[in-house]
């Protein structure tokens, strides 16, 4: 694998991708190794994040590397007018990585050609999360001590969340069965219906968020309605709280269930889950710092024994 910079989960094989999960592996065991001494990575956030950005900045910390950025674009020159192009090519003066989230689609790719330090695509718009899929994926590996043939259930806001559209890209390579929940007005967009079509990926769309499509799950992946995508609050008012999944839904569910969100979650779990031991979204959010850890030194070309 020879890409320095990640920007889309769509630029990675299965082989790549199980690459990543070795080495999370590796710095789950010791997270601690002195591989980026000497290194500068830039955080840049023109959205908000609690734990893409820590999780990343905790990643570079215990590598023993340094951390520039911002998590307030309003505190920056870009709130002066100044234009990604020169915003990028400054931070590139500065830092042997950049980890950017952006609220533009193709904010990440298009700084990836315009300048020669790798940049790690921490969220653009309603495109991509890839190192949000790659946490994901090893926690499915990590809690079904497999990846292929699952039952993948995604509820919620499939039409503007960025993590599902990474994570179907990414469980594409095996062979899952996805059912989708969503209404009417968040539906996974068509393009991606194309896209398991063209990869003959069985997948069934509801409405309903029924005991029945929980109860053949092995993975239940919830995601919140995004507030910020909405151009009209008025729709989002009326789709805001259209899944809840209780406690009392799980009783019928797969032992091996596991319940994921990629956080931050507003109402879509009651909190009465969180007790569950099929709830899974704070350790999944913890293994967001070795899954970047290996990200990280991947786009560094670093080796980890
Ligand atoms: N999952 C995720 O992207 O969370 P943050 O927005 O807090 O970074």
């Amino acid at each position: 694998m020879k890409k320095e910079s990640l920007v889309s989960i769509t630029d990675y094989t299965q082989e790549d991708i199980l690459h990543f999960l070795k080495k999370a592996e590796l710095f789950e065991a010791n997270p601690n190794r002195k591989l980026l001494e000497g290194k500068v990575c830039a955080t840049l956030f023109f959205e908000p994040s609690t734990r893409t950005r820590l999780s990343f900045e905790t990643a570079v910390n215990r590598l023993g590397g340094r951390i520039i950025g911002f998590s307030d674009a309003a505190t920056t020159s870009s709130s002066k007018g100044e234009i990604l192009k020169d915003t990028i090519r400054m931070v590139s003066n500065y830092a042997d990585l950049i980890i950017m989230r952006h609220y533009l689609e193709g904010a990440a790719r298009y700084a990836s050609e315009i300048t020669k330090v790798p940049i790690i695509n921490a969220g653009d718009g309603a495109n991509q999360h890839p190192s949000q899929t790659l946490l994901d994926i090893y926690s499915i590996y990590k809690t079904q001590g497999k990846l292929d043939h699952l039952q993948i259930t995604i509820v919620g806001d499939l039409k503007y969340g960025r993590t599902v559209h990474s994570l179907l890209v990414g469980m594409s390579h095996f062979n899952p069965t996805f059912h989708f929940v969503a209404p009417e007005e968040l539906k996974i967009p068509d393009v991606y219906k194309i896209f398991c079509d063209t990869h003959h990926l069985e997948y069934h769309e509801h409405t309903d968020f029924s005991e029945a499509v929980i109860n053949q799950s092995d993975i239940l992946y919830m995601t919140r309605v995004q507030r910020e995508r909405f151009t009209d609050l008025m729709e989002y008012e009326k789709v805001k709280n259209i899944y809840i999944l209780r406690n009392s839904m799980l009783d019928n569910s797969k032992d091996n269930l596991k319940i994921l969100h990629p956080l931050p979650r507003v109402n879509e779990i009651a909190c009465d889950v969180d007790d569950n031991p099929k709830a899974y979204f704070i350790e999944q959010a913890k293994n967001g710092v070795f899954a970047r850890q290996a990200i990280i030194c991947e786009a560094l070309g670093i080796e980890v024994d």
